[in-house]
């Protein structure tokens, strides 16, 4: 059984999850919007991504005898002026999921719940590959600014990433 602590803020996390979830599929819209297909295809693919996070939590919270609680969801930034500001932005998302998986362990740490504990250390590796990943094109869409052919050899690299759910036992 979960202390109360750690089940609101496990039930928080699917909350930001979702959130996530919804961040991403505003920026898949934007880039659809500025006709940047394969960028609208990554992000469409991480808002899927988001999504199966979330279940992994809620999934979790049932398997320990907990209630999930869901709430509503905060509306997410819809407005972009260029796609630099939208890698900006989801790098810095990233990095304030980060933050959040730490606190999470800190407090599953603290109460020493090891089977929450092994839990978050999957997202923990998760957010080391979701953080480098926004990195890695963050800095490629920098370099590429006002080369527009550079840039849709990007949007086409973008175009041929797939989901893959994560398995019920890890990644
Ligand atoms: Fe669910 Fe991108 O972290």
């Amino acid at each position: 059984m979960l202390s109360n602590q750690l089940l609101d803020a496990l039930n928080d996390q699917v909350n930001f999850e979702f959130y996530s979830s919804y961040t991403y599929l505003a920026m898949a819209a934007y880039a659809e919007s500025v006709d940047l297909s394969g960028v609208a295809n990554f992000f469409r693919v991480q808002a899927q991504e988001e999504m199966s996070h979330a279940m992994k939590f809620y999934d979790y919270i049932f398997q320990k005898g907990g209630m999930v609680k869901l709430e509503a969801i905060e509306k997410p930034k819809v407005e972009y002026n260029n796609i630099i500001e939208v890698f900006e932005t989801g790098f810095n998302h990233e990095q304030t999921v980060t933050r959040r998986i730490y606190e999470l362990a800190d407090i599953a740490t603290a109460e020493r719940e090891h089977a929450t504990m092994s839990l978050l250390k999957w997202f923990v590796d998760e957010q080391v590959e979701e953080e480098n990943n926004f990195q890695t094109i963050l800095k490629k869409v920098r370099r590429l600014e006002g080369n527009p052919a550079a840039m849709y050899m990007l949007d086409e690299e973008l175009a041929t990433r797939v989901f893959t759910p994560p398995t019920t036992q890890g990644n």
